[in-house]
């Protein structure tokens, strides 16, 4: 078996892998070609934790994997992630377990493509600016995969913490200074998304993270954050004004995310108005944007099947790069 450190993975397992990866599992989620049960949560209220196990089978790649992600949104403030995870990659011909891989990072580079797959997909092909609320654990590969998705000049960055923002938008600058685009940190949410043609939120938000009259015509919209009934980062003053709604699996976001469940039990929209998987139009089977006009938002719970094409495709050029550590 093959156990794969963070250091590992990102040496070997760059954004634009990491968005090829994805877009694969949302076209094999659509056409029936992954095994994703619903995820497993159970609810750790006494610690507002949550520990969430999730499967996923694809015959086609003879592999199945299971990932144990658990939500400490209190971890943050101790310095510890809020979503540790690990993977394990198994062998679909022997059951055998072929590797153990760090879900945390896993996790990140999976979950920020899935908004670079969006944005790639759904976008207007010209974007300027870009816009980011919350600077957590899985902001970072956020903004990576969305300056990967298209050529911006600028990024504004919010969070409710004003000195985590600061910093991250310090660091990201560095980091990113191959894209060319200025990463600025901003003290409200208004003046984020001011003028914003992408958009993506991240954070464990239980109210809408920003105005949804204010989001500007033509805007493609992530939201990643909310993956409970309770929790909400979509203002739902800005369904009525999106042309379209996609998710990464409807069945999983509407098992799940507030920010399309509440406004559904409120009547603000119907099952009609979610437009479908973002994988049907990967597969060529649903139209996405039809204009620059639109405004389209794209939610994601996250599926086992991007971690399961993720970790096949990590452990595929580890092997290649002689990466990790053997342990029989
Ligand atoms: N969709 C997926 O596949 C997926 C995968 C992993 C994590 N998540 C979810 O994404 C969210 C963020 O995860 P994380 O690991 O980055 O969390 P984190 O705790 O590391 O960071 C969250 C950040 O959001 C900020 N924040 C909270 N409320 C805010 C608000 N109203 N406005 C602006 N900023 C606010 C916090 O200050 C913090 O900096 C969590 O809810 C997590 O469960 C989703």
């Amino acid at each position: 078996m093959l156990l794969l450190s963070r250091d590992d993975i990102v040496r070997v397992f760059k954004m634009p892998d990491a968005i090829e990866a994805v877009k694969t599992a949302f076209a094999m989620v659509s056409s029936g070609r992954c095994e994703v049960p619903l995820r497993t949560m159970i609810q750790a209220p006494k610690r507002n934790g949550a520990f969430l196990f999730m499967p996923a089978y694809a015959e086609d790649l003879d592999l199945a994997s299971l990932k144990c992600i658990n939500q400490f949104p209190g971890n943050i403030d101790k310095g510890l992630p809020s979503s540790p995870a690990q993977v394990l990659l198994i062998d679909g011909t022997s059951g055998l377990m072929k590797a153990i891989m760090d879900g945390t990072t896993v996790t990140q580079l999976r979950t920020g493509a899935a908004s670079g797959a969006a944005f790639d997909v759904l976008a207007k092909k010209n974007c300027r600016r870009g816009a980011l609320i919350g600077t957590g654990g899985q902001a970072a590969s956020q903004l990576t995969a969305m300056v990967c998705a298209r050529k911006l000049e600028e990024v504004r960055v919010y969070d409710l913490n004003w000195e985590r923002t600061r910093a991250f938008a310090e660091r990201m600058n560095d980091e990113l200074d191959y894209y060319g685009v200025r990463i600025v940190p901003v003290r409200t949410s208004d003046e984020c998304i001011e003028d914003a043609d992408l958009i993506i939120t991240v954070t464990p938000s239980t109210v809408p993270v920003f105005d949804g009259t204010k989001v500007k015509k033509g805007a493609t919209v992530s939201c990643v954050g909310a993956y409970q009934y309770h929790m909400q980062e979509l203002d739902p003053a800005l369904l009525p004004r999106a042309s379209k709604i996609y998710c990464d699996s409807v069945e999983a976001v509407l098992s799940e995310s507030g920010d399309l469940l509440q406004p559904l039990d409120k009547g603000i929209i119907t099952r009609d108005d979610i437009t479908g998987d973002l994988g049907n139009v990967i597969l060529g089977k649903l139209a996405g944007r039809e204009n620059d006009d639109e405004i389209i938002i794209f939610e994601t719970v996250g599926v086992a099947a991007q971690d399961l094409v993720a970790a096949a495709r990590i452990y595929e050029l580890a092997e290649k790069a002689g990466a990790g550590l053997r342990w029989e």
